[in-house]
């Protein structure tokens, strides 16, 4: 039986989130904590997918059938991902999938983007298609954007392209910038944010309150310029500033919440160069930036707060195959 696998990393936005979904940059990092997907041929007709991981076991489709019908929440990424790769590179033979993930899909780190890539990833491989990683992260944004509506394509540029990255909504500019020499410590608040809910709710202060909104968006654009400068010039005290400077925009946005605030107050009382929350806010995670000798006392600090911390390194390698 032929088969492939593939894996690619989860993601952090270190500074960004919100303005980049209106055409703003953001900086993000690939996180060494993966998912991975094995794609097999079975020699039948059928689109059959195991993931344990969002509850989805032995779901089966005829291909004919990809995208019609009920699919469950957990399968709608991979399964439109399968659908929007047949239209476009044509193929009937039937696949076993199976995906493994190193974590939770609670965390924000954007595992149906990794999985959406993965599977580009793993037909491209599998049916001897040679795509580029623009092409991947074409195929794999528009997937997303199918099944969700919303999203600049952040989370699929950092699964794709892996390392830290100046993003462009869109992929309009995709940077790459090779600094691993930052200690990033994450806490997890204990509650998955509504992504799609929380965009929405921007959507709609953005409507009622335009010009204030804007306003926002056009600080946080200068903070990521700045950011990805003091990141080049491995400028940590003032990266973290801007982290900071980041999270007061954000809060201002109103997408911050109590247990994250603790966290984050926690993480700057703790010696942090700075600190806020990653994605869309609401639950999630939190990051803090730490002088290299003041790892354990921030993350005990965080640990206190009744945060959760998740051990993970930046800057990891993009899709790539096992
Ligand atoms: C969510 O992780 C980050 C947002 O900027 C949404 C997006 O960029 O797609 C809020």
């Amino acid at each position: 039986m032929k088969e492939v696998v593939v894996s690619a990393p989860g993601k952090l936005m270190l500074l960004g989130e919100h303005a980049v979904v209106y055409g703003k940059p953001c900086l993000v990092t690939a996180v060494n904590k993966r998912l991975n997907i094995k794609v097999s041929l079975t020699g039948g007709r059928d689109f059959i997918l195991n993931a344990p991981d969002v509850s989805v076991r032995s779901y089966k489709k005829p291909l004919a059938m990809l995208g019609r019908a009920e699919t469950p929440k957990g399968a709608a990424f991979v399964e439109k991902a399968v659908l929007n790769f047949k239209e476009r590179y044509s193929f009937e033979e039937g696949l076993l999938l199976e995906t493994d993930s190193e974590f939770s899909s609670g965390f924000g780190f954007g595992s149906s983007s990794a999985s959406t890539v993965c599977v580009i990833k793993a037909l491209s491989e599998i049916f001897e298609r040679k795509l580029s990683k623009k092409d991947i992260f074409d195929l794999s944004y528009k997937t997303v954007l199918d099944v969700q509506k919303t999203g600049s394509g952040f989370d699929v540029a950092s699964a794709v392209y892996g390392g830290t990255i100046y993003f462009v909504a869109g992929g309009e500019e995709i940077e790459r910038i090779d600094n691993k020499s930052f200690n990033l410590i994450v806490g997890y608040s204990g509650t998955k944010a509504d992504t799609s809910e929380i965009v929405r709710e921007v959507a709609k202060k953005r409507e009622e309150e335009k010009e204030k909104v804007d306003g926002i968006f056009a600080a946080i654009e200068i903070l990521v310029e700045n950011g990805k400068k003091f990141m080049l010039e491995s400028d940590w005290e003032n990266f973290g500033k801007t982290m900071n400077e980041n999270q007061v925009l954000l809060s201002q946005l109103g997408v911050s919440i109590g247990k994250l605030d603790h966290m984050i107050d926690a993480a700057r009382n703790a010696g942090a160069y700075g600190a806020k929350l990653s994605g869309a806010g609401g639950g999630d995670c939190m990051l803090a930036l730490s002088p290299p000798d003041k790892l354990g006392d921030i993350r005990k600090a965080i640990e206190s707060t009744g945060g959760k911390i998740i051990d993970i390194e930046a800057s990891a390698e993009g899709v790539n195959m096992l």
